[in-house]
């Protein structure tokens, strides 16, 4: 018999799976194709299939421009539950037509402008999707359809592919700018120094972008199992995507009538997410060392920062703080007087984050082992017994962040932490990783899978108990998921701060990422913009990599350089190794102490106008750091550029990212000119220039029309509320910019506490348009770049102004204005 009919009938579910096992080591694993499909009665908004194979395809569409494909090859639609989902929108009324000639289905939504999704019934079940203009942009290869592996529960979907289409997002991935002809794997690992090329590592966003002449669609697979993506590695002609395990789920974002990546990205993270605002605090500088122990250390540090007048917000404690690793606990021994540590610092000015790991050290002296033992909240094995293994503390047990009262109770454990003062938390190894035996003589493997736990381990799965295969990808998130929901329910008039370093899609509703320990290499230097760029639209906005890399020590000029490219990304820390020389920006002598202070002094002069970008991804999913491509589609010498990126819409960073180099060639993107930020020269868009950039240079330029809100140099955000903001408004062509301002932290912002300026520059006059409260910062100056002379006068509101001045080496007029002013002319 074969094994597809036992799968047909629901209820020869368990015999098969039974049978499977017990054949699964004498029969060789087979793909099956769905076979011809039969269209079942549609629903008004869900058209399902069956098929000869007894797979089961389900269609939906969430609007008029997102499906969703969903194919059981057991026959039985699992629950409909996903941990990527922030709310799983209803579906849309569809208008279903079946061709009979044709052997095909196609569904749209009903009574308007949609996509349409095609279904073609033989010889076996395809798919086919066009956008609302009619053009075919995804096709099932009927050269390599659909199949299933009924033994191993393998799913796996293979896609026409043009030969120069290229694919962005996959989360973090060691890999330069588009993926196109790569294979990649979706599985979080712990992979210390990775290389370049190093698959995978520790994130897992099972979500791509593709661009093919300018315009884009995206493609959600969500399954949480092992997973991979080989998208024209293996034949250019075509890409593929399958799991080892679950449904085929998946969606496919058309991106609007424009075939926009913004408006794919816009409805992926309307369906995973956005990233919650930060605290404004959480943008400034952070410093980190594994470890800063003891707390004299600390002390020292913060007290230096401020000596030397570099600014910074945030200081971490490594995993030295703990009294031996058991996380929620102090050391007594170097950090007896957490409070007055705590309090000492938030005097300087300076907020603590701790690292909080997932594995609890089994110690029956160990109050919350104790406690979660009691609970039963730390994940079994196959067995039922308490899961443990090796991490920092020794052997562990493992809390089970797939069961909701176990994040509840996690999630709790952070009070004590709060009231003592700690303002954020950092959750590692989380993959989870665990420790090799050290004693083993096999191969030290970076991707052993003896770094995880072994795959039979027991998860709750919020109600769909399954093992680790199942869970494994998840589990990070669910652990950052747990810190922010703890943090939020314990301080509910704070933001909190979460740093991950494992995630799944939707990992941006609770925390920041950071790409674990990166090397310090040019390399790596060159690396970050490719992967925190992908990781951006991949949905999660608040990124960075650990500056000056992690692993071993960089040389001056590398972590000069580092901190420089480093400043305009979304998460900004240095951090380092237990075994490097000491790594904060005095470390490197006088000279480099000067430019590493500019460095970090630039990001506190553009915090207002980053602050804004990261409110705008909240509000409208637009990522905060941005590859070219994503905002010049229609360039494609910005396809493949990884040197550059985009901080916000209006600022492009072009920093140098290899040794001995005091000048770079730039590429400014074509549709817009661009101005030199600190010379206001003028370039064109469409070509590429030689720019100057000695160590202390980062070369940045404003688009022209653009308007960018910018502070005096503070020592930390505190200071921010009492400075006053310029705007920086790029001469040359007419545009607009805006500036989003609230209290910083807290969810006011959410009650319409928020003031929003817009700034319209036409030819020389500048519109100023404010809605909210005029509490927050004042706005005290204008500075128009890129100007070529003084002008013969300036008006504000319609009256003449003497307040102005030019400056002819960086090409600025600077303007005095008030807080309500609303025109200003030049002439
Ligand atoms: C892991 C983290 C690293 C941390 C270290 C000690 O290697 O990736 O950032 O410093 O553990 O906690």
């Amino acid at each position: 018999m074969k094994l597809s009919r036992l799968w047909r009938k629901p209820s020869a579910r368990l015999a098969a799976a039974a049978l499977s096992i017990a054949v699964s080591q004498h029969v060789q694993a087979a793909w099956q194709t769905l076979g011809a499909g039969q269209l079942e009665t549609p629903h008004n908004d869900l058209v399902e299939l069956s098929t000869a194979s007894g797979a089961r395809v389900r269609l939906t569409l969430l609007d008029a421009g997102t499906a969703r494909i969903r194919i059981a090859p057991n026959g039985v639609f699992g629950r409909d539950f996903s941990y990527a989902i922030a709310t799983q929108p209803k579906p849309v009324p569809l208008s279903v037509e079946h061709d009979d000639r044709a052997n095909t289905v196609t569904l749209r939504a009903s009574g308007k402008e949609s996509m349409r999704v095609v279904v073609t019934l033989k010889p076996s079940v395809r798919v086919d999707v066009y956008d609302s203009a009619g053009e075919l942009f995804l096709a099932d290869d009927p050269a390599r359809e659909m199949v299933f592996d009924p033994v191993s529960g393998a799913v796996q979907v293979s896609k026409q592919r043009a030969a120069t289409e290229l694919y962005y997002g996959f989360g973090e991935k060691a890999m330069p700018m588009s993926r196109d002809q790569r294979f990649m794997t979706m599985w979080n690992s712990d992979t210390p120094a990775y290389l370049p090329g190093a698959d995978p590592i520790y994130q897992s966003i099972p979500f791509f972008i593709s661009l093919l002449h300018g315009k884009s669609y995206g493609v959600f697979f969500d399954n949480t199992y092992r997973s991979y993506f080989d998208m024209g590695a293996t034949d250019p002609a075509r890409y593929t995507f399958g799991a080892a395990g679950g449904e085929l789920d998946y969606y496919v974002f058309t991106g609007g009538r424009e075939r926009s990546a913004a408006n794919v990205l816009r409805s992926y993270t309307a369906l995973t997410g956005r990233g919650s605002l930060p605290p404004l605090w959480a943008l400034g500088y952070q410093q980190s060392r594994y470890s800063y122990t003891p707390d004299s250390q600390v002390r020292e540090v913060a007290k230096t920062f401020r000596e030397k007048k570099i600014p910074a917000d945030v200081i971490y404690l490594d995993i030295g703080y703990m009294e031996g690793y058991r996380i929620f606990t102090w050391s007594k021994k170097d950090f007896p007087e957490p409070e007055k540590l705590l309090a000492d610092l938030k005097n300087e000015g300076f907020r603590a984050v701790t690292i909080v790991d997932p594995g609890v050290k089994v110690d029956d002296d160990y109050a919350v082992y104790r406690d979660g033992r009691q609970r039963g909240a730390f994940t079994r094995t196959a067995k039922g017994d308490e899961m443990h293994a090796t991490v920092w503390p020794g052997l562990c047990a493992f809390p089970d962040f797939t069961s909701p009262d176990t994040r509840a109770w996690f999630g709790s454990l952070y009070e004590k932490f709060l009231d003592q003062g700690v303002a954020g938390f950092w959750n590692d190894m989380n993959e989870p990783g665990v420790f090799l035996n050290a004693d083993s003589d096999e191969p030290p493997m970076q991707h052993d899978p003896k770094k995880t736990f072994p795959l039979s381990t027991r998860h709750f799965g919020d109600g769909d108990p399954g093992d680790h295969a199942r869970y494994h990808n998840v589990y990070g998130m669910q652990m950052a998921r747990a810190t922010y929901e703890g943090l939020r329910k314990l301080r509910p008039d704070s933001r909190p701060l979460v740093l991950t370093r494992a995630g799944y899609a939707g990992i941006q509703r609770f925390s920041a990422v950071w790409t674990g320990d990166n090397d310090a290499t040019w390399d790596h230097l060159a690396m970050t913009i490719p992967m925190l760029t992908n990781l951006s639209v991949s949905g999660v906005p608040f990124v960075g990599a650990d500056v000056g890399g992690f692993v071993e020590t960089p040389s001056a000029e590398l972590y000069t350089r580092w901190l420089q490219a480093a400043a305009l990304t979304p998460f900004f820390r240095t951090h380092s190794a237990i075994d490097t020389e000491p790594r904060e920006p005095w470390s490197f002598g006088a000279d480099y102490e000067k430019i590493n202070r500019e460095s970090i002094e630039l990001r506190y002069r553009m915090l207002p106008y980053l602050y804004t970008a990261f409110a705008a991804e909240e509000m409208d999913g637009e990522p905060v750091m941005r590859p070219l491509w994503f905002d010049y589609p229609h360039d494609v010498k910005t396809y493949l550029r990884e040197d550059e990126f985009l901080a916000g819409r209006d600022i492009l960073v072009a920093p140098i990212l290899h040794s001995g180099e005091t000048k770079r060639r730039v590429y400014f993107p074509n549709g817009d000119a661009w101005i030199d930020w600190w010379s206001g020269k003028r370039y064109a868009g469409g070509q590429e220039k030689e720019i100057e950039a000695p160590l202390n240079r980062l070369p940045l330029f404003v688009r022209a029309g653009a308007s960018v809100a910018t502070q005096p140099v503070v020592q930390s955000t505190n200071e921010m509320a009492n400075v006053p903001l310029t705007i920086t408004v790029a001469l040359g062509t007419d545009g607009t910019g805006t500036l989003y301002q609230d209290a910083g932290d807290g969810y006011a912002y959410r009650n319409g506490e928020t003031r929003r300026s817009t700034f319209t520059l036409k030819g020389k006059t500048l519109h100023i348009e404010t809605n909210g409260p005029s509490r927050f910062q004042k706005i005290a100056f204008v500075e128009f770049a890129g100007a070529d002379a003084a002008p013969s006068s300036v008006t504000i509101d319609g009256k003449t102004t003497n307040d102005f001045h030019f400056d002819a080496t960086t090409r600025r007029i600077r303007v005095a204005v008030s807080n309500n002013t609303k025109e200003i002319e030049l002439h």
